[in-house]
C-alpha cells in the first residue's frame, strides 16, 4: 500500500511537472509544443508508469492481508482489501492486457480477470457481507488457485501463491475490537 502511494504521488508530481513544461512563465503548451516534444514528454511519462509486476506485488500484498482481516473478522477492513485487490487486478490487467502463453499464443489477461471477478471475487464479497468466516476461508482458498490459473497461463507457473503466512502491513491492526487510536 504505501509502495503504491509513494508512487502514486511521484508519478502526479512528475506527470504536473512534464505537462505543464517546468517553467511557471511559459504559454499554454498547446500553442507551443511541437508534436515531436509532445511524443517525448509522452515517452517519459509511460516509462515512469509502474511495472505490472509492481502492480501485482501490491495485489499480492491487499490479498495477504485481505486473509488475517477475514480470518480476524474484522468485516469492513476485509471489505477494503477486497476492495484493493480487485482495483490493483484491474489496474495490472490495464498495464499489459495480452500476455503469451508458453506456445507463444495470446492470453487475454482480461477475460480471465472477469470470469475470476464474477465467480470467486463475488462470492469473497458475499462472505464479508455476511459475515461467514468458514465460507470465507474456504473462497479465498479457491481464490488463489485461479490467482495461479493465469500465473500459469501467463507462462509463469513458478510464482506459485500459498495461504500467507503473516500480513503485508506490520502497522494495521486487525482486530476488530482495538479500541486504540481513539
Ligand atoms: C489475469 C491474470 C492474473 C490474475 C488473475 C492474477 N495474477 Fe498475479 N500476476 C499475473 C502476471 C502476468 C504476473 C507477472 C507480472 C510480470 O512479471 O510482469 C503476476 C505476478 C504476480 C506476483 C509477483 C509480483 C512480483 O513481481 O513480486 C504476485 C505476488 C501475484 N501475481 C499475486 C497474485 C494474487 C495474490 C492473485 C490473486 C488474488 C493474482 N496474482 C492474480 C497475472 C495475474
Amino acid at each position: 500500500m504505501i509502495r503504491a502511494r509513494v508512487t502514486l504521488a511521484v508519478f502526479s508530481f512528475v506527470l504536473v511537472t512534464v505537462l505543464s513544461g517546468c517553467e511557471q512563465t511559459s504559454p499554454p503548451a498547446s500553442s507551443q509544443t511541437p508534436p515531436e516534444n509532445l511524443a517525448a514528454r509522452v515517452k517519459a511519462l509511460e516509462d515512469l508508469i509502474p511495472s505490472q509486476s509492481h502492480m501485482m506485488a501490491d495485489v499480492g500484498d491487499h490479498f495477504s492481508n485481505l486473509w488475517f482481516a477475514g480470518r480476524a473478522e474484522n468485516w469492513p477492513l476485509a471489505d477494503f482489501y477486497l476492495g484493493e485487490t480487485k482495483s490493483h487486478l484491474r489496474w495490472a490487467v490495464r498495464r499489459i492486457p495480452i500476455r503469451k502463453d508458453n506456445q507463444g499464443r495470446d492470453v487475454n489477461l482480461g477475460n480471465i480477470l472477469e470470469a475470476f471477478e464474477n465467480s470467486q471475487l463475488i462470492q469473497l464479497k458475499g462472505t464479508i457481507d455476511g459475515k461467514d468466516k468458514a465460507g470465507f476461508e474456504k473462497v479465498y482458498k479457491e481464490s488463489l488457485t485461479v490467482c495461479y490459473s493465469c500465473h500459469k497461463a501467463a507462462d509463469k507457473p513458478y510464482l506459485r501463491p500459498q495461504i500467507p503466512t503473516e500480513p503485508a502491513s506490520h502497522i494495521m491492526n486487525f482486530d476488530p475490537k482495538a479500541n486504540w487510536p481513539l
